[in-house]
């Protein structure tokens, strides 16, 4: 009797232990390398939009360039989420809004809460009169000023070459994304995503200095 006790625990054991090694080598077949736990995107890392990029691509207006495809795409609809919201959603076939009115966003804008985002610059800009270069070349009188001009500031060979000045329209679109803009500039800065936050950035900088260039005109066709 004794020895048919052992031998029910016994297969009772090797059961048990075949039953765990089989489940391992299921999970091993469902997840090969072993990383099932490891999320493509860690929460808190800039996610990719969750839209239909085909349609997206498929819906672009014409006015607003080239969107490319793939990575690219994505960064450049994120971009252009803020400039053209409908393109969100266009999934549907929304009609493609008009492209972006710097005039009236520039009308509207707060030079002070520009200079309140200011402090996301000042760790690398002065923006005082006569103020010192930092890391980057003192800002006072930037709009309207020659491109990489400020004196006794070494500029990456990408700004140098890029030549033309500082106008609203040149500013709006290097601070949407300084390394996209000017491919190999030394500004190591992500960009500014919301249309509004880099208007009033700028307002605030065009009121340092002589005041720069006059303002663009808002489109008459503006909110139509
Ligand atoms: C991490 C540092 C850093 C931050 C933050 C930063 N910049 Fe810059 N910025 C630079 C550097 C460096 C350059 C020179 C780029 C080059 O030579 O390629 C530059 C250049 C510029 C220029 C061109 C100036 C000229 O004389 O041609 C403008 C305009 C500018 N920055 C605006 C801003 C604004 C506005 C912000 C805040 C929203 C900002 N930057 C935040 C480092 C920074």
């Amino acid at each position: 009797m004794n020895r048919m006790r052992w031998l029910v625990t016994g297969l009772c054991v090797a059961g048990a232990a075949g039953a765990l090694w089989s489940l391992n080598w299921f999970a091993g077949q469902l997840y090969p390398n072993g990383d099932a736990g490891t999320l493509a995107y860690k929460p808190g890392e800039d996610m990719p939009p969750r839209v239909d990029m085909a349609s997206v691509q498929r819906d672009w207006p014409a006015s607003l360039g080239d969107p490319g495809e793939g990575r690219r795409l994505i960064a450049y609809h994120r971009d252009m989420r803020g400039k053209a919201p409908a393109l969100a959603s266009s999934a549907g076939g929304a009609p493609a809004p008009a492209p972006l009115d710097l005039g009236t966003l520039l009308a509207s804008a707060d030079a002070n809460a520009g200079k309140a985002k200011m402090h996301l610059c000042a760790s690398c800009h002065a923006f005082s009169q006569g103020g010192p270069n930092r890391i980057g070349p003192n800002l006072w009188g930037v709009v309207g000023r020659p491109v990489a001009s400020h004196a006794g500031f070494a500029y990456s060979p990408a700004m140098k070459a890029h030549g033309g000045s500082w106008t609203y329209d040149k500013l709006f679109e290097f601070l949407a994304s300084p390394a996209r803009d000017i491919p190999g500039t030394k500004m190591s800065f992500a960009g500014l995503r919301r249309p509004e936050d880099r208007a009033a950035v700028i307002k605030y900088l065009a009121s340092l200095g002589n005041g720069g260039p006059p303002l663009p005109a808002p489109s008459p066709q503006a909110g139509q």
